[in-house]
């Protein structure tokens, strides 16, 4: 049972191979690199994708959308963009990030410092992980470029208080990059109407496209504020030797992945066809039957938010008497339930939360095709293997004291 749609989502739906093979063995062209039928066709294709994005994030202007090659190359990009951008003007930067955020966000950040750029990492709540707003305020200043905050962490699950954050940025004139690793597809996102200036996505994860794929939604007026950090070639303008400008050509230096695209496609239409409302509604029920069935189970801790108000379906799960490799060990070797033990590349949110001098946690996560009747085998899965290593904490299959 595989409960690792954090990581990446899986089974996709069918018609995503069904549209990567058609493409492989049927067009095989690169869009906008020929005025013959394939390339057309390929061309037709890579814009009707990023309409469907577009359209699921209530964004007019398909030409808002950036494709990339997952959520790590969106951050980079959204980052690395709004600090050339500043370094070309000479001005001092300053960046406001939280403890919940991931490994893309924090390590570009520190990396950063090498090269004088500075940032304040804001403390959360330890119980729930939520950041408070106020809290981001107080940390700009006036050299302050960019704030990013994690939507759902890939830990806890918790989510941040988006459309507040966006009103403290909008008010101090700083643009906010939101991580939407863990929401989009899962939850409706209208990046606008939240006050989020740019909005960074995997294809791979609740949009249910192959790996690979990624995307990067810009906000009116953000094109000023992100200097391209890949030039070379478009397929446009191809006299001129100087990068275009327009969008999203400004952004997309290269040959597409557009066997990629070409699934991605399939999966944002699939999920069109779905109602993202069914599925947020039907992740929430999902969400509420796990806190119910792990939360009253002894010698369990479930990190995070304890209600389903400021959560999605990540679950991160500590016993005392196992190491978290051992839990998901035991989980998989006895019951088949696929989740991933770790730091999940967040090391400031299991600081938060205490678990990271233990190794992290053992992570399970919802995706859109887990069912009533994975969720309870999961609960008694996890029932069992906690039971037996507070009972008998020295057996192989628990693995304790590895
Ligand atoms: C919160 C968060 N941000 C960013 C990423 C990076 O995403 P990708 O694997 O698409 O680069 C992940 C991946 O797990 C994530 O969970």
């Amino acid at each position: 049972m595989y409960l690792d749609n954090a990581a990446t989502s899986f089974p996709k739906p069918g018609a995503v191979t069904e549209a990567m093979t058609h493409f492989a063995t049927r067009i095989g062209a690169s869009p906008g690199r020929g005025a013959y039928d394939a390339s057309v066709e390929a061309a037709a294709m890579l814009h009707d994708t990023r309409a469907s994005l577009a359209r699921l994030l209530g964004e007019p202007d398909p030409h808002r959308i950036a494709f990339t090659l997952n959520c790590t190359d969106a951050l980079h990009l959204a980052i690395h963009g709004v600090v050339a951008r500043w370094r070309r003007a000479g001005e001092p930067i300053h960046m406001v990030t939280t403890a919940m955020d991931h490994n893309s966000v924090l390590r570009p950040l520190n990396d950063l410092r090498h090269d004088g750029v500075t940032h304040t990492r804001v403390d959360v709540d330890p119980a729930t992980g939520l950041v408070h707003p106020d809290a981001i305020a107080s940390a700009i200043t006036s050299h302050t470029r960019l704030v990013c905050v994690v939507h759902g962490s890939n830990v806890s699950g918790t989510v941040q208080d988006i459309p507040a954050i966006g009103d403290r940025c909008q008010a101090a004139g700083v643009p906010l990059l939101v991580d939407a690793a863990q929401t989009v597809g899962h939850h409706p996102i209208d990046p606008a109407a939240m006050g989020i200036s740019v909005l960074a996505m995997p294809g791979h994860k609740g949009l249910l496209g192959p790996l690979g794929t990624g995307a990067l939604w810009l906000g009116e007026g953000m094109t000023g504020h992100i200097t391209p950090v890949r030039t070379g070639g478009t397929g446009s303008r191809s006299e001129d030797d100087v990068h275009p400008t327009d969008l999203p050509d400004r952004y997309e230096a290269g040959s597409h992945n557009t066997i990629g695209l070409a699934g991605l496609g399939a999966s944002l239409q699939w999920l069109h066809d779905q109602g993202l409302e069914r599925i947020e509604a039907h992740e929430a029920t999902l969400t509420a039957r796990m806190l119910e069935g792990l939360l009253p189970i002894d010698g369990l801790q479930v990190h995070g938010p304890h209600t389903t108000d400021h959560r999605c379906g990540v679950f991160a799960l500590t016993c005392a008497a196992l190491t978290p490799a051992a839990f998901a060990t035991a989980l998989e070797a006895d019951h088949g339930v696929l989740g991933r033990a770790g730091v999940h590349c967040a090391p400031g949110a299991h600081a938060t939360f205490g678990t990271l001098a233990g190794g992290g946690a053992t992570r399970l996560s919802l995706g859109q095709s887990t069912t009533v009747d994975d969720v309870d085998h999961a609960i008694a899965a996890v029932r069992a293997v906690v039971h037996h290593a507070m009972h008998a904490p020295m057996t192989a299959s628990t693995g304790a004291h590895t």
